[in-house]
């Protein structure tokens, strides 16, 4: 383990979910919303996010995983998204005149979020924004954009916090690099 470097520590994330808890409640004051999160890496995101906000809140989960993405020897390209997303856990109920907030990890390329939103859309919510705790806008493809951005941060890769290289690291509590994958 001593090859992770701390990026992002458990204080500063709390601080800065906390924040991001605050806006949310501010901006959709007074009304009802449902929480929306990408499996599996904004699972914890999401559970510190939606108690930051006193609202009258829900929530749910969708899963995603990219086509061309298999395990294997190419480790280098893990975690490379390739622009055919499929959707393998669909919401329970329907968004149809609801406040959403869809929660993600981290926002890379875009696929991924251009994809989910447009299925959320679908639903006809009353209105949609989208939290993710990281943005690496260096490396986008789609012109999209996160309502409530946590941190932006250099194109590392990162573990911990419910991010994951393989599966694992997602239950470290601080928000790591793991030197030579990526970046
Ligand atoms: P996008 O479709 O390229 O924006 O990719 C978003 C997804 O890629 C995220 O939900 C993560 O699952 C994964 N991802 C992108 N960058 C990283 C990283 O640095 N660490 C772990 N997962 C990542
Ligand atoms: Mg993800």
């Amino acid at each position: 383990m001593s090859e992770l470097k701390t990026m992002i520590s458990r204080e500063q994330i709390a601080s800065r979910v906390a924040e991001m808890g605050k806006q949310i409640t501010a901006d959709l004051a007074g009304q009802s919303v449902i929480f929306v999160g990408v499996l599996k890496g904004a699972a914890i995101f999401l559970s510190d996010l939606m108690r930051q906000v006193r609202l009258d809140a829900t929530f749910d989960f969708i899963g995603v995983a990219s086509y061309g993405n298999p395990p294997g020897p190419k480790q280098e390209k893990v975690w490379d998204s390739t622009g055919e997303v499929r959707l393998t856990k669909d919401l329970d109920h329907s968004l149809r005149d609801k406040n959403v907030v869809l929660v993600e990890d981290i926002l890379d390329t875009g696929l991924t979020l251009t994809f989910i939103k447009r299925l959320l859309q679908g639903h006809q919510p009353k209105s949609l924004r989208v939290a993710v705790l990281l943005d690496k806008p260096s490396r986008r493809k789609m012109a999209v954009q996160a309502d409530y951005v946590g941190f932006t941060i250099p194109d590392k890769f990162i573990v911990g916090y419910g991010l994951d290289y393989a599966e694992q690291y997602r239950n470290l509590p601080d928000i790591c690099v793991l030197p030579d994958v990526g970046g």
